[in-house]
């Protein structure tokens, strides 16, 4: 994958501002705040390429990084912020669904969750969704430089249960450190070659 020559592509925000298909896609979705910009900029290993920010809500379209002609990242808008207005609310879930539906060059969804935190409710209902429609997902818990190793463990056990996953199935992540980093690219360039 030719990281270093990602660049930002465009802002969507409707179905008709997407790019053509043309490349395979990864996106990048998970609760508001809980660290999507921050991994993809850390696996693009571009530190300010994605706008990261400790404000909820940063991302509000979905934002194409283009991989030279090879793929592209879509950082999605993050779920469950309730300061955004609610009929902006449900404009990102019918864009956003609708997107990860229908688009025919998306080969994987990686869901993002927080390593300390229980999952809400939008986590356990959005792998559900994607199990439902078919679509390929990569499961990664973020923020893992925030607890110690067996913390990390013992935290990773109990989100395992919840989305019915085995350990195998999933990354433990840091933007932070890195940790996961190979592991997720990996996955990510597996999808991406399929
Ligand atoms: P929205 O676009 O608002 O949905 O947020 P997001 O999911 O893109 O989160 P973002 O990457 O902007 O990060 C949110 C906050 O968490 C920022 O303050 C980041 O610095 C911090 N953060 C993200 N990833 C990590 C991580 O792995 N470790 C630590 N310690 N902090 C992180
Ligand atoms: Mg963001």
């Amino acid at each position: 994958l030719p990281l270093e020559q990602a660049r930002f592509l465009l802002s969507a925000h409707t179905l008709a501002q997407l790019p053509p298909a043309g490349v395979p896609e990864i996106a990048f979705a998970g609760r508001s705040n809980v660290g999507k910009s921050s991994l993809i900029n850390r696996l693009l290993g571009r530190k300010g390429l994605v706008q990261a920010s400790s404000r909820p809500g940063k991302t509000r379209c979905l934002n194409f990084f283009a991989l030279a002609d090879s793929a592209y990242f879509v950082d999605l808008p993050g779920y469950g912020y309730a300061q955004v207005s609610l009929a902006e609310r449900r404009h990102w879930g019918e864009v956003v669904a609708a997107y990860v539906e229908k688009r025919s060059t998306l080969v994987a969804v990686v869901v993002i969750c927080d390593l300390r935190h229980e999952l809400k409710r939008h986590d356990f209902e959005l792998v559900a969704w994607l199990r439902h429609i078919g679509r390929p997902y990569i499961v990664v818990y973020t923020k893992a430089d925030k607890l110690g190793r067996s913390q990390q463990e013992r935290h990773a056990a109990i989100l395992d249960a919840g989305l019915n996953i085995g350990r195998e199935e999933r990354i433990l992540f840091s933007a932070q450190t890195g940790q996961g980093r190979d592991a997720l690219l990996a996955q990510v360039q597996a999808r991406l070659a399929a």
